[in-house]
């Protein structure tokens, strides 16, 4: 009875390991390691032109766009270098926008808040208006109170650029160039000025400033591209996380000229060393947030020290988990939270650009360096160049 038992045990878990061995035996081999893309399957970059509109003095206006071998997506207007989308994949590979804009070419003309612009001859604000150099005081147009804001009354968000696109291996991009005439605006100095914007195929979008003059002048170019890195037109920006890697800031009086003063951002609201969301940093009461409405202040990034093109700052989107970082070459940054957005522009989404709906992060030198003899200069000369570079890099973590 016992040795039966046993016996017939045996015989069924034979049969057990049997059928087991089978189902192993008549599984498919596991696939072989699939090979990467060859050059040819890779899907290709591209970049085409259309045209966007046309000025009140007829001069027709064109839009570029450019796509990457991932699908990342910029379109750029030769009006202003304006960059009117920016399509960028989220955590689960879905491509948004994520740069503020409007509807219609006409709505850009109408003066809108700079967004997406190249922004010149000089980036942010000269104090009163006026500056001097080698003895000789230049005045410049008011269109910011008392002092001039991005340049004047037609900085170069506002003007025509000449457009070369262009195609590589990698990337593509259309280099810009505009020559701005002795005088224009109150500066000295015809300025042969060269933006290059370059879609790489790793998801960097950078920017290469360029500039010559033929009298002494001053020059601070950047880009006024707005973000919101949860999708254009969906809602503020105050639950984005900020990482800004400067130790320093210039403060600014009412007027949001600087001090002159280099602080310490230690124990201020604009210590961003460590990850913080922005929510946590416009709605508190400190008097250089007041005299901004939110945060619109020049941030001395560490780079001062380290040349070359260095990591100024990271931005994550906790929601779709997407990450921005600027590298740069200068020294400074102008961390702009989109304070005097109010509603009244045609948001090219529909939905009303409210305060904090975006931030622009413009590096540059200082403002009102001109006038500021402690700053980094900005004054280029006959024989100089011009050289500055910017990266907005995009992945998701
Ligand atoms: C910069 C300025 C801000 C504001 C915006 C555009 O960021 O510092 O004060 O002018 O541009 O509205």
């Amino acid at each position: 009875m016992k040795n039966e038992f046993s016996s017939s045990t045996f015989r069924w878990l034979a049969c057990v390991l049997l059928a087991t061995a089978l189902i192993g035996c008549s599984k498919p081999p596991p696939a072989p390691p699939k090979a990467p893309p060859t050059p040819q399957e890779k899907s290709k970059n591209t970049i085409s032109k259309a045209a966007f509109g046309t000025l009140p003095d007829g001069t027709a206006v064109d839009l570029f766009t450019m796509v990457n071998a991932n699908g990342m997506e910029v379109r750029a207007s030769n009006y202003g270098g304006i960059i009117t989308a920016l399509l960028v994949p989220d955590g689960t590979g879905k491509t948004t926008d994520v740069t503020l804009g409007l509807k219609t070419f006409d709505d850009y003309v109408k003066n809108p808040p700079y967004f997406g612009a190249i922004i010149g001859r000089y980036g942010n604000r000269i104090g009163k208006a006026q500056f001097k150099l080698d003895g000789q005081t230049y005045k410049l147009p008011k269109n910011d109170g008392p002092n001039t804001l991005h340049g004047g009354l037609k900085g170069f968000d506002k003007v025509v650029w000449q457009a070369e696109p262009f195609e590589k291996e990698d990337a593509v991009g259309v280099i810009f160039t505009y020559t701005s005439k002795d005088g224009e605006e109150g500066f000295p100095g015809n300025l042969q000025t060269r933006v290059t914007y370059t879609l790489t195929d790793q998801n960097e979008l950078s920017f290469d400033y360029h500039a010559t003059t033929d009298k002494p002048t001053v020059v601070n170019l950047t880009q006024h591209a707005y973000f919101n890195l949860a999708g254009d037109g969906n809602g503020d920006v105050l639950g984005h996380e900020f990482t800004i890697f400067a130790n320093e800031y210039t403060p600014v009086n009412k007027l949001l000229i600087p001090t002159g003063k280099i602080e310490s951002v230690t124990d201020t609201p604009f210590d961003f060393r460590n990850r913080v969301k922005l929510g946590d940093r416009v709605n508190v009461d400190n008097e250089q947030i007041k005299f901004g409405k939110g945060i619109d202040h020049n941030f001395v990034l560490k780079k001062r020290q380290q040349p070359g093109l260095t990591l100024a700052a990271r931005v994550s989107e906790p929601t779709t988990r997407r990450v921005m970082e600027v590298h740069t070459t200068e020294p400074g940054m102008q961390f702009y939270s989109g304070n005097f957005l109010d509603d009244s522009l045609a948001a090219k989404s529909g939905k009303p650009y409210g305060k904090h709906s975006g931030f622009a992060l413009e590096t540059q030198h200082f403002p009102d360096s001109p006038n500021q003899p402690t700053f980094p200069s900005t004054v280029l000369r006959p024989g100089e160049e011009y050289n500055s570079k910017t990266v907005y890099s995009f992945s998701v973590r």
